[in-house]
């Protein structure tokens, strides 16, 4: 049995949605309130025991890899002002006994493609995939019941949720049979985007994942699928294909951060759950609810 010790975050994406901000800053990087988006993954991640985590970057990237590595300078500033837990925010991002590793997809050719570019740094080990857009809140997070999920399986498996009819266009659906009595979804197939006549079901897969590293033998023998980019989902359908793929339902509430509707509402949320800012943020939406309901 081999346990999932590294994670992929494929963090290449343009951002073209929250243009200017991402002209010059990375998408990954802009924050829900104080955090960065990709640090919420990051931290799903460590929490479910990852040791190495491997971020697929593109141009302009590099600030992603500013925001993991140690930034001495500032640390030191901040002690110089007795600020030590700033100091130690900032110096636990990446916790002792994990690291950090970058490769470059050096042109946008799908989110298969992403993946493909981590294989050397993956070897011949299992490992998870992060979509950090896909923003994970709650007490139980996915990939903490994808790794434990592994466990038995040892074969792919992926997060997914049942979307309404009309959003299955925006994701990767599953054809899928029943869920046994430890909570296995068998994955038939996996269709990326489909017309809502065709999707073959209202499940829809979430950006985390666990895979076996054969994988990564599919992806290279794939041509490009939907959007003409070389899709994961396309791989997850030729290892369903061979029963080697389940599926587990999303313990958590997720938000879509690549769109800004998803965003707003992360923010949102994550205020309200917030202790620092519940009171007066609530407060907040309230008086400006009223204002609203009175036309003002
Ligand atoms: C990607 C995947 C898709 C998945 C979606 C949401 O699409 O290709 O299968 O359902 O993420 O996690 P994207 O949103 O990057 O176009």
């Amino acid at each position: 049995m081999t346990a999932v010790t590294k994670a992929v975050f494929p963090v290449a994406g343009l951002g073209t949605r929250f243009l200017p901000a991402t002209k010059a800053m990375p998408k990954e990087l802009l924050p829900i309130i104080d955090k960065p988006i990709v640090q919420f993954a990051v931290e799903e991640a460590i929490a479910a025991g990852i040791t190495e985590l491997i971020f697929v970057t593109g141009r302009n990237k590099r600030a992603v890899g500013d925001h993991f590595d140690a930034n001495l300078e500032l640390e030191s500033q901040l002690l110089a002002k007795g600020k030590t837990e700033l100091r130690d925010l900032v110096r636990n991002i990446v916790p002792e006994g994990v690291s950090c590793i970058f490769v470059r997809q050096p042109e946008p050719l799908g989110l298969g493609h992403a993946v493909l570019c981590a294989a050397p740094a993956v070897g011949n080990n299992p490992f998870a995939v992060l979509l950090a857009d896909d923003l994970m809140h709650g007490t139980d997070l996915p990939t903490s019941a994808l790794v434990a999920a592994f466990k038995d399986a040892q074969h792919t498996i992926l997060s997914v949720s049942e979307v309404p009819e009309i959003d299955v266009t925006k994701y990767g659906i599953l054809k899928h049979g029943a869920q046994d009595a430890s909570g296995l979804i068998t994955v038939q197939g996996l269709v990326e985007k489909p017309a809502v006549e065709e999707a073959p079901s209202r499940m829809a897969s979430f950006g985390r994942y666990i895979f076996t590293p054969e994988v990564f033998d599919l992806l290279r023998a794939l041509k490009p699928g939907s959007g003409a980019e070389i899709q994961l989902a396309d791989a997850i359908d030729q290892l369903a294909a061979q029963g080697k793929v389940s599926a587990i339902m999303n313990p958590s509430r997720r938000y879509d951060c690549g769109d800004k509707f998803g965003y707003l509402n992360a923010i949102v949320d994550l205020a309200l759950a917030n202790s620092d800012y519940r009171d007066w943020f609530s407060a907040l939406l309230r008086d400006r609810v009223a204002k609203l309901e009175r036309n003002e």
